[in-house]
């Protein structure tokens, strides 16, 4: 399926890529992959992203007393920290499928937090009983998946608990997409701005969503808002009483 969905325009449907991210190939130095994750947590602190989505989120649990947040695809740990600062009495689970990502969160101030456990979790196969949190979270990593993964997040994230929300960059129209690639072109060579690239050409659309979820299972529902240069989708499973 096309990153711009099945109903994409000719020029959509090329405005997308193979390639991966420094973050997702093992033939990187990981010290490359460090910087790129310092990066991304130095912008969120920055635009006070991860405040921003935790705000967003907590909503979704205001009427849950210690509510039972999972993070996937943590990478930095930084949204579950603000978490934590909005709501004291939350209990998060804070977890990346890469082991490099959680010993470096579990060496920080969450791994002595008696609110978080920290631990390695594949998004796409989230070893948890149904229903055992409130609410999953997954910033900035969903696009990092090729649709059959994807699918599986979406599944899996609405298992385990009762919303999923996925912030994701949002994938504007074509046109506009092609001068946000453009501006971004010249400072391609610095680790951040490649991944941004590429992350930019494997966002999918809120169309792709649909079909993703659809995919996945015709029992889960999405929903869609912004929050700024990204998007922000609801995924829930209608269960049966
Ligand atoms: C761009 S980073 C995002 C980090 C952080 N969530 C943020 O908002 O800045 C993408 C993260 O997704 C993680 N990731 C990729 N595939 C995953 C999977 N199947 N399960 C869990 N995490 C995954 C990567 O290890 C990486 O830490």
């Amino acid at each position: 399926m096309p990153r711009a969905g099945f109903d994409a325009s000719w020029l959509d449907r090329r405005l997308q890529t193979g390639r991966l991210e420094y973050l997702d190939r093992d033939d990187v130095n990981d010290r490359v992959k460090r910087q790129v994750m310092w990066s991304l947590d130095w912008m969120g602190r920055i635009l006070r992203d991860h405040e921003h989505l935790a705000a967003r989120a907590l909503p979704l649990v205001a009427n849950i007393i210690e509510p039972r947040i999972l993070e996937l695809g943590a990478g930095h740990g930084a949204l579950s920290r603000a978490v934590l600062a909005l709501r004291p009495d939350a209990r998060v689970t804070v977890t990346d499928v890469d082991p490099v990502s959680v010993a470096t969160i579990a060496a920080g101030d969450l791994g002595s937090d008696p609110r978080a456990v920290v631990r390695r979790v594949d998004a796409t196969d989230i070893d948890a009983p149904d229903r055992s949190y409130d609410l999953a979270l997954f910033a900035l990593s969903f696009h990092h998946l090729p649709p059959v993964q994807a699918a599986r997040v979406l599944a899996e994230g609405t298992r385990v608990a009762d919303t999923l929300l996925i912030c994701d960059l949002y994938r504007p129209s074509a046109p506009v997409h092609l001068l946000r690639l453009a501006s971004m072109l010249p400072f391609v060579l610095l680790p951040f701005a490649h991944d941004g690239l590429i992350s930019s050409l494997r966002a999918y659309s809120p169309s792709a969503f649909r079909a993703l979820a659809a995919h996945a299972d015709p029992a889960i529902t999405v929903e869609f808002s912004r929050l700024g240069r990204n998007h922000i989708v609801l995924a829930r499973r209608t269960r049966l009483p």
